[in-house]
């Protein structure tokens, strides 16, 4: 049995495999002297970042925005509860109430002519503050803002004869809501202490006088007006008379002891 003969005693092995380690040791070194030579030489300063990186950083960070707007949870905890329903999602419109819209429509809308002060221009446009048209039947104000209003009118003691464009659909088109809100405001403001107007009321006076396509005449805005629509309970703010009543034993006790 030849084969046997060549098979390596542990003595061969050993020796072979120094000798090969040996010659990848000198291989080895030529590579790294190699490697060595053609090395870059180093230099200073720094290289920017690549232009397509940058985007991509960009777009990821876009993602990253569009993620947590959608699958945050509003951070909350209680996310991770299984029954947990995230709060729906349309926006929470807030109650703007009447005299705040009014506010901004008469600051864009009536006080280039009635004046920021609502004292109009002497002679000109006629005072909103203490006018018994505007803090007199509610009706009397929606016909002027649905229609206008024109000819020679006697406002607080002085006679004014100009024309007031007309705020309902045949004019500037204002929602009913901005219209009530406007009412309200100046039969509020600057002294006046009027009932406010509500948008189911001017909604009614809008169907009424819509179609109305002349502007009033100051004689005929007090003819046929309809009833007073009863103004809206206003709730009262509750008076804490509890706490009150509390602290006047309080004293009683402090005053026996
Ligand atoms: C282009 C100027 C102009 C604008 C804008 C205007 N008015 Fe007038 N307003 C007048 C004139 C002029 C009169 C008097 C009309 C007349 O002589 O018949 C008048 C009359 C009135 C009257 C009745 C008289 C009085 O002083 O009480 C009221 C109420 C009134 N306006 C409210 C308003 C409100 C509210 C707005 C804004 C939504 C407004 N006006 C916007 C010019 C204007």
């Amino acid at each position: 049995m030849s084969e046997d003969n060549k098979e390596p005693t542990p003595a061969n092995q050993g020796k072979e495999s120094l000798e090969k380690a040996a010659m990848q040791d000198e291989q080895m070194q030529d590579i790294h002297a190699q490697l060595i030579r053609e090395k870059e030489e180093p230099s200073e300063g720094f290289s920017p970042i690549p232009v397509f990186l940058v985007f991509v950083i960009m777009v990821l960070g876009f993602w990253g925005g569009i993620y947590l707007v959608t699958y945050s949870g509003e951070f909350s905890a209680k996310a991770f509860d299984p029954d947990y329903k995230v709060a729906s999602t349309a926006p929470v419109v807030r109650e703007i109430p009447l005299p705040e819209i009014g506010a901004k429509v008469y600051r864009n809308q009536c006080a280039q002519c009635h004046q920021a002060d609502g004292n109009g221009l002497a002679g000109v446009y006629p005072p909103l503050g203490g006018s018994s048209w505007v803090t007199g039947h509610p009706e009397v104000m929606a016909r002027i803002l649905i229609n206008g209003l024109n000819g020679p009118i006697e406002v607080a003691g002085n006679t004014y004869n100009g024309n007031m464009p007309a705020f309902g659909p045949s004019g500037l088109n204002l929602k009913p809501k901005e219209i009530a809100g406007v009412i309200t405001y100046v039969r509020q403001e600057w002294g006046n202490e009027a009932s406010e107007m509500s948008v189911e009321m001017i909604e009614s006076y809008l169907e009424a006088y819509a179609s109305r396509s002349t502007p009033w005449q100051a004689a005929e805005l007090r003819e046929d007006l309809g009833p007073v629509p009863e103004p809206a309970p206003e709730a009262e703010p509750e008076e804490d008379t509890e706490g009150e009543a509390e602290a006047a034993a309080e004293t009683e006790v402090a005053q026996a002891g």
